[in-house]
């Protein structure tokens, strides 16, 4: 699964650079991830890429400061850009540290200074994850996030994440994207994977709502995840 995953990742990286010298991917938060920014920090993928045209963005981020053991960014940078020569510029973190609204303006104004022009897409690339309730992102079952329709970062309060305030990605970002994949793993996740991959539509499996419009949609499962869906 990591490993598909990381030759998507080099094939968009590829196309989006011949055709407009930059490549934006928008990498996942969780754990499912860890194994393909693992491979992507090592050879052979790793040098493969051309990491000055690369930017990096994040679908959500947990408003703890960046060593905090739960940071999305602190965790890509210990698997990933700590063995990258990428840029500092390239790499564009979610300000979790601003708190859940002004870390949600901020990340809104970084995001939308760039466009990559055709109809507004945002991102070449998009991980995304799934919870066990449905949740993808930051977007949770009930968050004013999910229902989110202009902006494309919003805050996500304790009380909606069952855990630390939050910054997401909402719907019409993600949805802009030219690919979205999900990376879903392990038996926990293979009842929701059924449901989401049945074609089952509903914000209360706020995961199912991503369908970009003008890009594709793709799903990587291990056979553990799998198990359900193929069984059906
Ligand atoms: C996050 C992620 C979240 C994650 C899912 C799955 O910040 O937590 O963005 O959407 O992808 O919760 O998490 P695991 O990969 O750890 O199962």
């Amino acid at each position: 699964m990591h490993r598909a995953a990381a030759e998507q990742f080099l094939g968009a990286c590829r196309d989006a650079i011949s055709s407009r010298g930059r490549f934006n991917a928008v990498l996942s938060g969780g754990t499912t991830p860890l194994g393909l920014y693992s491979l992507l920090a090592s050879e052979p993928f790793s040098s493969r890429v051309d990491w000055s045209a690369v930017h990096l963005y994040w679908g959500d981020e947990r408003c703890v400061p960046t060593d905090h053991s739960e940071s999305n960014f602190g965790m890509v940078k210990k698997v990933l850009l700590d063995f990258l020569d990428i840029p500092g510029e390239n790499v564009h973190p979610m300000k979790g540290e601003l708190g859940p609204e002004e870390g949600a303006r901020d990340y809104e104004n970084l995001i939308m200074d760039f466009s990559t022009g055709e109809g507004g897409m945002l991102f070449d690339l998009v991980f995304l994850g799934l919870g066990a309730d449905g949740h993808t992102a930051s977007l949770f079952p009930g968050s004013r996030a999910v229902n989110e329709a202009s902006r494309r970062v919003f805050p996500v309060s304790r009380d909606e994440s069952g855990g630390h305030a939050r910054i997401t990605l909402t719907l019409p970002a993600l949805n802009s994207a030219s690919i979205v994949i999900f990376l879903i793993a392990g038996g926990a996740k293979a009842g929701v994977a059924a449901r989401l991959l049945s074609g089952e539509v509903a914000s209360i499996l706020p995961a199912s709502m991503i369908q970009p419009e003008d890009g594709c949609l793709e799903f990587y499962l291990d056979a553990e995840a799998a198990r359900i869906w193929q069984a059906a």
